[in-house]
């Protein structure tokens, strides 16, 4: 595995490993789990060669978020990288993605501007933009996305139709990796304390009621949010119904100072597990 540090160390990586064929990028910020896992290991099913990114990319955090805390392992993720068969670890440092004077910015339209958007204003511009130049800069075949992170997978197909590269680039989405008890896998999990990471679970257990409620007719917001309200010390963002390719039950939660976000689809077989 070549790990490239700089913009400069990508590109020689990539002239290098030419002739192993299309590339699966995999873009992150690190701290791998089981949901990462899941986009390497299907990238090193489909492609030639696997690029993942890691870069804890501060244009998507806002000024009181936890970009000075998120979680990070540098070690254990360049093993972990090694040990999956990735191809190229592109690690940059945030003044090789915006060097001074950096001043072009992608702002997705309303897909981005709800939900999340609405909570963490300047949050789909950061990634939307970061997103774009890696695309550029490592010419993917195909580009590995989470639904655990819907509305971010609604962004990123609108940015690769409305500026031309859907043709060139095959948007991969892959479900959502739970732990056992429901809780998608997050980076930010660590953040909970045993007591706080059981309340959690009220997150999928609460998405499960939303989808249950909905095939039987019923509202799933309201059923969703009747489990979360129950649940002592839990601030909820929003919990609501959108379009985030097909209609998807989405919900934000704070438990102490630790967000969640988690979804279900409406329609399909999906489920949060929860239940
Ligand atoms: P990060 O939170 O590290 O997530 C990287 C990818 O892993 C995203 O596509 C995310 O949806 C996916 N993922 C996270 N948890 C998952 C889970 N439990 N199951 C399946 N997939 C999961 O998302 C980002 O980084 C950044 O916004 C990024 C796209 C890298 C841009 O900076």
């Amino acid at each position: 595995m070549r790990v490239a540090r700089t913009v400069g160390e990508l590109r020689a990586a990539l002239d290098e490993t030419e002739a192993g064929g299309d590339i699966g990028l995999v873009p992150t910020m690190g701290a791998f789990h089981g949901g990462h896992l899941s986009l390497i290991t299907a990238a090193r099913a489909e492609n030639g060669r696997v690029v993942v990114s890691l870069f804890v990319n501060p244009a998507q955090f806002g000024p009181h978020e936890d970009l000075a805390t998120y979680p990070r392992d540098m070690a254990g993720d360049t093993a972990t990288a090694e040990a999956v068969g990735v191809d190229v670890l592109f690690v940059p440092d945030a003044d090789d993605i915006y060097p001074p004077g950096f001043d072009t910015w992608v702002d997705p339209g309303q897909v981005g501007t709800v939900l999340e958007g609405a909570f963490r204003p300047g949050h789909f511009r950061g990634v939307a933009t970061v997103c774009l130049k890696l695309f550029h800069l490592v010419s993917p075949r195909r580009v590995y996305f989470g639904r655990k992170d819907a509305q971010q997978v609604a962004v990123i197909r609108a940015l690769l139709r409305d500026l031309d590269l859907d043709a060139a680039i095959e948007l991969r989405v892959l479900p959502t990796i739970r732990d056992p008890d429901g809780l998608a896998l997050s980076s930010r999990n660590v953040y909970l304390s045993a007591e706080e990471r059981a309340r959690a679970r009220a997150l999928p257990r609460a998405l499960d009621a939303g989808l249950a409620a909905h095939r039987a007719g019923g509202d799933p917001e309201a059923a969703a949010r009747a489990i979360l309200d129950a649940e002592n010390g839990m601030a909820i963002d929003y919990v609501a119904v959108a379009d985030l390719d097909g209609p998807t039950l989405a919900a934000a939660v704070r438990v102490g100072n630790t967000r969640l976000i988690d979804n279900v689809r409406l329609s399909g077989e999906d489920a949060a597990g929860g239940s």
